[in-house]
């Protein structure tokens, strides 16, 4: 398997572009499933994850052919409607396929997503909508079977602001018949971006973005184009990149409304923030202190950035409270930033960070998750020697060549191939 060999110490200077949003475009994809016909999209990342969406959509019966950074998904009515076990494990989001296919077609079989390096992440909020909304809902064989005549329209008081949750259920009252009201709903920016290509789709939504939504169902919605947003988790981790490392950079192209939280945090640790419509500069002073931080639903900090924002504390002036609030078990991270030097106690939600400037240095480590394996990358460019960073197939599920985007800054970044040597490691 690939790694990334990263020689710290460069400070980082220039100006990078963000790419189109992950957790959009997964969505994006899904919600094809509601209308017959030729979807395309723009602004698409290129990304594992994308890839195995459009293996998903494969599956169903769908063409996908992509040109550059354009999308277009020929969708057909599917010879079968299950999403198998193979497909649906390699990336949780799968589990967005229910929702459409069980209101456009009456039935789905979706196999359960299962448990997450991050958390038992369970699906019970998903279908309690679902079942709300007059489903049958059986788990089998390790399958969610859902069938429905047609779904009602009623009201969902969600008891946890699950971003998942609110994507499903919104898609399905788009066909539903009748009102469904969605409370307690997520607001993450990427819902908002699902409803605006529904509303081009023909649906009725009203109230994306706030923590109340209301859908009217239709009877049938057509195909449209779209440009996906950019993707707030990868700006917030440039971000962060040009703050540890130091320097002068401008991540362009991103939405700064969408990463306020993370700003204002760098703001109170002492960094220079300035904000252009579609621009964030970041600069480092020096001296940088350490700040609490507590993860939460959007527009609190993202859960996202809680690995990478670690990684800054870990390397400035005094000791940092990090509470993550949003998934019960995403500290894995903490022990190999440890094997870096940093001085991290994690109490179940809690990691206390003693900050040390210029304290850490390079070591082989290995990549958990997405955003640890982020947080790994940024960690390195910070500590004195060479860091290889393995198991960076979790990294290419969710940042597109960000080895690139790094070295154009400055950074002394470098994939290396696998030569198939060191393949063991997948067991
Ligand atoms: C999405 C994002 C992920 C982000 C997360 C929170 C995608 C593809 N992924 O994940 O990057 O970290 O939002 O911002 O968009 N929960 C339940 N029951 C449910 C659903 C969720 O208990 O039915 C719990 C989860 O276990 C978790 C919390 O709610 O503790 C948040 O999950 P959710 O908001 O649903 O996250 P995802 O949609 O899986």
């Amino acid at each position: 398997m690939d790694k990334m060999k990263v020689v710290g110490g460069k400070a980082l200077r220039g100006t990078v572009r963000t790419s189109g949003a992950k957790n959009s475009a997964l969505k994006l994809l899904f919600a094809t499933l509601l209308a017959e016909g030729k979807h395309t999209f723009h602004n698409v990342p290129k990304l594992m994850d994308v890839d195995s969406s459009a293996t998903l959509l494969e599956s169903l019966g769908a063409i996908v052919t992509r040109k550059g950074h354009t999308v277009t998904v020929e969708v057909k009515a599917p010879g079968s409607f299950e999403a198998n076990y193979d497909l649906v494990r390699k990336m949780r989001a799968s589990i967005l396929c229910l929702g459409p296919l069980l209101t456009k077609y009456g039935q789905a079989q979706v196999s359960l997503p299962g448990g997450c390096a991050i958390g038992s992440r369970p699906i019970n909020l998903h279908l309690d909508g679902m079942k709300a909304m007059g489903a049958d809902i059986e788990l089998r064989n390790g399958y969610v079977h859902a069938s429905a005549k047609r779904l009602k329209g009623t009201n969902i008081l969600f008891e946890f602001a699950t971003v998942g949750g609110t994507e499903n259920i919104m898609m399905a009252a788009t066909l539903a018949d009748g009102v469904t009201t969605i409370e307690n709903a997520a607001k993450e920016p990427e819902i908002v971006d699902l409803a605006n290509y529904l509303v081009k789709m023909g649906a009725k939504i009203e109230g994306a973005g706030t923590s109340i939504i209301k859908i009217t169902g239709v009877d049938k919605l057509k195909p449209a184009e779209h440009t996906v947003i950019p993707d707030r988790i990868e700006a917030g981790t440039l971000i962060i990149a040009a703050a540890i490392a130091g320097g002068d950079v401008t991540v362009a192209d991103c939405v700064p409304e969408h990463l306020e939280a993370l700003l204002a945090k760098l703001r109170e640790a002492g960094y220079g923030i300035e904000t252009a419509a579609t621009s964030v500069r970041v600069r480092s002073t020096g001296g940088a202190k350490c700040v609490d931080v507590t993860t939460a639903p959007h527009p609190g900090f993202p859960t996202d950035l809680q690995a990478q924002f670690m990684a800054l504390m870990c390397v400035s002036e005094g000791v940092s409270l990090i509470t993550e609030t949003v998934f019960e078990n995403r500290f894995m991270h903490v022990t190999e930033l440890q094997r870096l030097g940093a001085d991290i106690n994690p109490k179940s939600r809690v990691a206390v960070v003693r900050g040390k400037p210029g304290g850490l240095e390079g070591a082989p480590v290995m990549a958990t998750d997405l955003r640890a394996s982020a947080s790994l990358v940024l960690a390195a460019l910070a500590s004195r020697g060479t860091t290889t960073v393995s198991r960076i197939y979790h990294l290419d599920r969710g940042y597109e060549q960000l080895e690139l985007k790094l070295a154009s800054l400055g950074a002394n970044i470098e994939r290396i191939k696998s030569d198939g040597s060191d393949d063991s490691e997948l067991a």
